[in-house]
């Protein structure tokens, strides 16, 4: 079987940190409310920066230390709900940026937060018959040109940042994954038509039932596939929606300590971001290593999920 191997990561996030103390400025909460609540101290916004401009900064990390040129790449998605522009795709802004050739496979998808790994996933399919056999995938948002204010248990969720990966197919790998959708449009959904468009709507108790439904349900399936106890994994890196999402299934599965990473304290939820940000900390901090069994979920608008189980 062949699998998508991730030969680097990268992460750009914008330069204004908003902390909980910062928010209390913009809408009648406290810290001790969201911290309690999510596990979420801080995220960044974007002040002048584009989406386009983190995702080009991560993707040029992620090239230089996978030791790849522009003209390498034969594939370049970006996974976002929270596009600069509905055209031209964010991907095709950086096959400009990045000088990509023109043969290059350029295009955004959108499954929400589970965005980057349904990225992965047709990543790596579009490798089979790609000019070129290195794949550049972008998780990128900017939900704070979204965010609702009269909202105040959604707005104090979301933050903005681009995490990227390269990629290339490997044969006889380590490869399972789940995907799944509802066709839901009440729980959660954003900017639709009218001459007053929706702001980010999320009906969070909903999507919380759902998230530790679909999250519990994906790990118990890779688990099967690979033959595996939940704590012979190395990692599990779930989109890191809600602190207390990851604590449930984690206690409710008997996982160890500490195998459910979680970094939404110094981030917030950056739906299709959170997972290659994850990737690319846990992978600078030295805590990724060759053959290690990483299991990643992600969950969220539509309602989506989509789960891997790869080795790193
Ligand atoms: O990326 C997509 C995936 N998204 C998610 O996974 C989100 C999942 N859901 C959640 O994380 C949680 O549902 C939230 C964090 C969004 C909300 O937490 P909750 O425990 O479901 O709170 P709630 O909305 O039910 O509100 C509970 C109380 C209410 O007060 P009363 O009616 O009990 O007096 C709210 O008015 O908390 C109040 N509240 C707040 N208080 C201070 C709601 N938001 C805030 C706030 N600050 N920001």
């Amino acid at each position: 079987m062949s699998a998508p191997h991730i030969l680097a990561t990268g992460r750009a996030m914008p330069s204004r940190v908003v902390t909980n103390e910062d928010m209390c400025s913009m809408v009648e909460t406290s810290d001790e409310w969201i911290f309690t609540r999510t596990g979420i101290h801080s995220r960044y916004y974007c002040q002048g920066e584009r989406g386009a401009d983190l995702a080009e900064q991560a993707a040029r990390q992620a090239m230089e230390r996978a030791g790849l040129k522009p003209e390498d790449i034969g594939v370049c998605l970006v996974a976002t709900f929270t596009p600069d522009f509905a055209t031209p795709s964010t991907a095709c802004q950086m096959q400009k940026r990045l000088g990509l050739q023109e043969d290059t496979i350029c295009f955004d998808l959108n499954a929400a937060c589970a965005g980057f790994l349904y990225g992965m996933k047709t990543a790596h399919a579009l490798l089979a018959d790609a000019p070129r056999p290195y794949a550049l995938l972008i998780g990128c948002e900017v939900i704070s040109r979204v965010a609702d204010r009269n909202d105040r248990s959604t707005f104090i969720l979301f933050g903005d940042g681009a995490g990227a990966v390269v990629m290339e197919r490997q044969e006889d790998a380590v490869w399972h994954t789940v995907t799944g959708s509802r066709g839901d449009w009440d729980t959660i959904h954003a900017l639709g038509p009218g001459p007053d468009p929706t702001l980010l709507y999320m009906d969070g108790r909903a999507v919380f039932r759902f998230a530790v439904e679909v999250v519990e349900k994906s790990i118990r399936q890779l688990l099967e596939a690979e033959g595996c106890a939940l704590n012979d994994l190395d990692w599990v890196i779930c989109h890191q929606a809600n602190g207390r999402i990851l604590d449930h299934v984690a206690k409710k599965l008997g996982a160890r300590e500490g195998l459910f990473y979680k970094n939404m304290e110094r981030y917030g939820n950056t739906s299709a971001a959170s997972i290659p940000i994850a990737l690319d900390e846990l992978a600078q901090a030295g805590e990724l290593k060759p053959g290690m069994r990483v299991l990643a979920v992600g969950f969220g608008g539509g309602l989506t999920w989509a789960g891997t189980l790869f080795k790193w």
